[in-house]
């Protein structure tokens, strides 16, 4: 007979050195007691993880991931770190849900070095909560490849949007309030599905056909994406010349 097994998640933690590192270190020399699920990963700062760090956690089999910072306006760094892990985190809530990801699975926190028990407490938390989705691809109900396939596609597009946020998409006022606001307002909203969603859409259409001839419908099926959506990019994408429709009215990919 068949013994279930418990899910034990796994949880990719990108901790700063200074300040959420030594939380987490103070908490295991304090003996406070949470699952063993994270796999940490030390940098200097919380503000160096890149969007790509993010969505390649996903894409090598991670759950959930964790982001743990100095609490704003105690970033070792100027200007400092921790808003751009804000930034980032914020943009990546917005693409992880855009591709049917549960935003859910990605969590930043701020924890000081002092704060032993606060990281234990944030750890047994994000563990159940970790545990309640399930596996990668389980809570979204869509095959982990899937999942995969349409975070690669968004991380090929990270030199990009990069760029996008640092031309376009720049916060005004730097404080925690500031960055909720601005992501929030309909003024983002409107670029970053114009700057970013969209082109996120087109570059996955692309890989479509790029595999083979395809109809418009077949398109729309395989990744998800409203038939209207789907016009509206195919109608942009064979104004630059990217496809072209054969005597059968199939798309192909220009060469
Ligand atoms: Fe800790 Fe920047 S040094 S978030």
């Amino acid at each position: 007979m068949a013994i279930a097994t418990e899910f034990k998640p796994t949880i990719v933690g990108f901790l700063c050195n200074w300040c959420c590192y030594a939380g987490a270190d103070l908490a295991g020399v304090s003996r406070f007691q949470f699952p063993p699920f994270l796999r940490v990963i030390r940098l200097m700062c919380s503000g160096r993880v890149d969007l790509e760090f993010i969505f390649r956690a996903f894409i090598k089999g991670a759950d959930a991931v964790f982001i743990g910072g100095c609490h704003l306006n105690d970033c070792h760094y100027n200007p400092e770190g921790n808003y751009d892990a804000l930034g980032n985190t914020l943009i990546a809530k917005r693409i992880l849900e855009h591709v049917d990801v549960n935003p859910e699975r990605l969590r930043l926190e701020w924890v000081s070095a002092g704060e032993g028990i606060r990281f234990a407490e944030i750890m047994n938390d994000l563990s159940t909560q970790a545990k309640s989705l399930g596996p990668f691809g389980s809570s979204e109900g869509i095959e982990t490849a899937e999942l995969q396939s349409r975070l690669e596609a968004a991380n090929q597009l990270v030199p990009y949007i990069k760029l996008v946020e640092r031309e376009r998409l720049r916060v005004p006022v730097r404080t925690d309030e500031g960055y909720r606001e601005f992501f929030a307002s309909d003024a983002f909203n409107g670029l970053f599905d114009e700057l970013i969603l969209d082109k996120l859409d087109m570059s996955r259409i692309m890989g479509f056909v790029r595999t083979e001839p395809v109809s418009a419908g077949a398109i729309s099926e395989g990744l998800g994406l409203n038939p209207s959506q789907v016009a509206r990019h195919l109608h942009d994408l064979a104004q630059q010349g990217l496809i072209w429709f054969d005597e059968d009215q199939t798309l192909v990919a220009a060469a």
